[in-house]
């Protein structure tokens, strides 16, 4: 399913063109995995550039990694809108006023809804800190911790209208140990975050063609 979604559509062009694809970034944490896509594009391991970083929490420390590298970035904060439709139009004007081709959420924590859903239609994806469909939400990691699994990963994959719920495009296994705290199992799970965002985006960037 996941490959329909992203498969180009050669049948109209015979010469495609692998053009760098065009990324808006949201996210509203530290940034490491926003860190490590910026990184692999500044290494030419990732055929892509960052257009805009949306950020809705004021002191989100992505915002200030991203200043820092010269990205453009915009806060638009939840807190101003009535209604998350009305938030979501907001994003959806700032994503195609930046020319967004696709959209990464690297630490996004609020429900997309129909109005981001349908602007941008399998264009959107998400990194999760758990295997899905196990622990979707908000404390995967806590979830993960209390039910006593002794295999958890991080998992990349399209965004739909429920959450965490999507077609999934990359997973990474890590192990839990006995003296993990969400800390130390987080950490384990974004070193496999960094590798397989990048991993996930270059694989759109080599379907994406004009
Ligand atoms: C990541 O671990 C990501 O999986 C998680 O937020 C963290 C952001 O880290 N996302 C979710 O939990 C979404 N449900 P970062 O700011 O260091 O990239």
């Amino acid at each position: 399913m996941c490959e329909s979604l992203v498969s180009p559509d050669f049948s109209r062009s015979k010469a495609a063109v692998q053009t760098p694809l065009k990324l808006g970034i949201m996210a509203s944490g530290s940034g490491s995995n926003f860190a490590a896509i910026a990184t692999a594009i500044s290494k030419n391991i990732l055929p892509a550039q960052v257009q805009i970083v949306i950020y809705n929490n004021p002191k989100a420390k992505v915002a200030e990694r991203a200043q820092q590298q010269g990205f453009p970035t915009k806060l638009i904060n939840h807190r101003d809108y009535q209604n998350r439709e009305s938030f979501d139009e907001e994003i959806v004007a700032a994503l195609k006023a930046a020319d967004v081709d696709w959209v990464i959420m690297v630490g996004w924590m609020r429900r997309a809804t129909q109005v981001l859903i349908d602007a941008f239609l399998g264009r959107m994806v998400n990194i999760h800190p758990s295997l899905l469909p196990s622990f979707p939400g908000i404390h995967a990691i806590e979830q993960a911790l209390d039910y006593g699994v002794k295999i958890s990963g991080c998992t990349v994959h399209i965004v739909t209208l429920e959450v965490d719920s999507g077609p999934i495009l990359m997973q990474a296994a890590v192990p839990v140990l006995p003296e993990d705290t969400a800390e130390t199992l987080h950490a384990r799970i974004q070193v496999q975050e960094h590798r397989i965002i990048v991993d996930a985006i270059a694989k759109l960037a080599s379907n994406h063609v004009v």
